[in-house]
C-alpha cells in the first residue's frame, strides 16, 4: 500500500512558524514519526510539500499511477483553493484531509474548508498526531475498500 503525504504552503517553515500555533517540531520530525507508522501499518509513505498550488495539483494528479490514497496538509489553499478541491475529486482516491492547529477554533476565514467536502474525513487540531491519526484512519479505509471489492 502506497500513501502519498502532501503539505502545502509554509509548512516547510514548521519549527520556526508561529511556534504557538504549530509547535516546536519540524516537517521532517513530522514526516519522521508518519514513516514510523506506516512501517508498523504496513505501508509505504511518500512525500511532497509545495509552497505552489499548481505543483501540488500536479502531484495529486499523479497520484492516479500507483498511490493508493493520500494524506493531505492543503495549509492556506484548504480555505479558497477550488483548483486543489477539483483534483481531488479528480483522482478518485481516498483522501484524508490534515490540520495541526483547530481550524474551527481560529479566525473565521480558517473555519471553512473547500476541500474537506472531497474527502474521506478531515483531522484538526492535535498538533503533530494529526497526521499519525489521518494516517490510520486512511489505511482503515483503504483496508476496508480492498475486502469489499
Ligand atoms: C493549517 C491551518 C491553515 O489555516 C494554515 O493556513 C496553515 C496550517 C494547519 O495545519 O493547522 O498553513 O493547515
Amino acid at each position: 500500500m502506497i500513501i502519498k503525504v502532501i503539505n502545502g504552503p509554509n509548512l516547510n517553515l514548521l519549527g520556526m512558524r508561529e511556534p504557538g500555533v504549530y509547535g516546536s517540531f519540524t516537517l521532517a520530525d513530522i514526516e519522521a514519526a508518519i514513516k514510523a507508522l506506516g512501517e508498523e501499518l504496513g505501508c509505504q509513505l511518500e512525500f511532497f510539500q509545495s509552497n505552489h498550488e499548481g505543483e501540488l495539483v500536479d502531484c495529486i494528479q499523479a497520484c492516479r499511477d500507483g498511490v493508493d490514497g493520500i494524506l493531505i496538509n492543503p495549509a492556506a489553499y484548504t480555505h479558497y483553493s477550488y483548483a486543489i478541491r477539483d483534483a481531488i475529486a479528480a483522482v478518485d482516491l481516498p483522501v484524508v484531509e490534515v490540520h495541526i492547529s483547530n481550524i474551527h477554533q481560529r479566525e473565521s476565514f480558517r473555519q471553512r474548508s473547500v476541500t474537506a467536502p472531497v474527502c474521506c474525513g478531515q483531522v484538526v487540531g492535535f498538533g503533530a498526531d494529526s497526521y499519525l491519526l489521518g494516517l490510520r484512519g486512511l489505511v482503515g479505509i483503504i483496508r476496508r475498500r480492498r475486502k469489499e471489492a
